[in-house]
């Protein structure tokens, strides 16, 4: 069997569902992990049993071992970290968001051109299994054209703090962070339409509410509530060039009862709701049935996929497959996200030619 030898960069929270998915692949040796946090990584690597540690990315990008890499570090490093290991010669697979700015995602896809090697961008939730399942169901044309998707993702409480609140290292809070989960999973779904316009508002009126006492949340690995440079609350309507639009609202927290995941996509032969439990609603003999499809794990079950996103990375590393998750959508949706900022800050719908 052939097998693809990896490096990870980035130690940090995220890292260990990139471990765990390919400690369990046997197509997979881990030979290479690095972590500006020297500990950290040897950590990683006693655990998971990797012979290599580093402080220096250049350094892991060194190690001709190494074919791909898993990069799972600060957004504000993704880009520069990405164009250095293609032309090392190395496959990537890029933890979401692709990057910061256009500007950066334009010159990860040049790099990805120029160097004959692809990048997978780290959008998990395309690779839910009960994706899998609503993906035949639209590719067989049962749901017809998806004119209108409505993507909610609120956390009432949880900025992780850290960079994540650091819009310097960020590049912003729950919209880049969490919403690009959402926005490209719709996106994705409605088969990839052209972007027409978008009109946003970010706001910025709770803070990080690190006051708030017995309640868990995800936290960055260097948690530190002192600066805190995000919006906590993102919403947006987003217009595509086919008449389709998206819907989407998403928070680090706001005064909302409970945290709530809800993604919709409405079509004209039928429709999906994909989060918090994927169910599929049509017509049939003048009459409308609601589907409730029996899967193990009809809502997204985080472990199971990231193994399934790492696996696909790994058989379009060996050339089985080619991956779904193409640079080129990373700078689509980064296209997208910005423009919401934009929006927001000038106060105007934003329109692309
Ligand atoms: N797909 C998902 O569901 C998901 C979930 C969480 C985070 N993420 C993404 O994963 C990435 C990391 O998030 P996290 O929660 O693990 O953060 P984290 O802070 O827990 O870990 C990041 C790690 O990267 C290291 N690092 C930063 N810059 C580096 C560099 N130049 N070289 C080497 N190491 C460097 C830090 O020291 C830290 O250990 C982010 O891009 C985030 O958006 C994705």
């Amino acid at each position: 069997m052939s097998i693809v030898k990896i490096g990870l960069i980035g130690s940090g929270s995220i890292s260990e569902s990139h471990l765990q998915a390919y400690k369990a692949n046997p197509k997979v040796q881990l030979v290479a992990i690095c972590d500006l946090n020297e500990e950290r990584a040897r950590q990683k690597a006693e655990k998971f049993n990797i012979p290599n540690v580093y402080t220096d990315y250049n350094k892991l990008l060194g190690n001709s071992e190494v074919e791909a890499v898993s990069i799972c570090t600060w957004n504000n490093s993704h880009a520069e970290i990405s164009i250095a290991a293609l032309r090392a010669g190395k496959n990537v697979l890029c933890e979401k968001p692709l990057c910061k700015t256009v500007d950066e995602a334009l010159q990860v896809e040049q790099a990805v051109r120029e160097s004959g090697k692809f990048l997978q961008v780290g959008y998990v939730r395309r690779h839910a299994s009960s994706i899998g399942v609503l993906k035949k169901f639209i590719d067989a044309d049962d749901l017809g054209q998806i004119y209108f998707a409505k993507a909610s993702l609120i956390r009432r409480l949880g900025n992780p703090g850290g960079w994540f609140a650091d819009k310097e290292r960020s590049g912003g809070g729950p919209l880049i962070d969490i919403g690009v989960h959402v926005i490209d999973l719709c996106w994705y779904l409605m088969g990839k339409p052209k972007v027409k316009s978008v009109s946003g508002n970010t706001y910025n009126k709770l803070g990080n509410r690190s006051n708030i006492e017995n309640l868990d949340f995800y936290k960055a690995a260097d948690y530190d509530a002192s600066l805190n440079t995000v919006e906590d609350m993102a919403n947006a309507l987003i217009r595509f060039e086919n008449g389709a639009s998206l819907m989407v609202d998403v928070s680090f927290t706001l005064h909302a009862k409970d945290n709530s995941a809800q993604v919709n996509i409405y079509g004209d032969k039928g429709g999906a709701e994909i989060e918090p439990k994927l169910a599929i609603v049509t017509e049939r003999h003048n009459t409308m049935i609601n589907i409730d499809p029996q899967i193990t794990s009809p809502g997204f079950e985080f472990q199971g996929a990231f193994n399934n996103e790492i696996n696909h990375f790994v058989d379009s590393c060996l050339g089985l497959t080619e991956t779904n998750s193409p640079v080129e959508d990373g700078v689509e949706m980064i296209k997208i996200l910005n423009a919401v900022y934009q929006s927001a800050a000038e106060g105007r719908e934003i329109h692309f030619d």
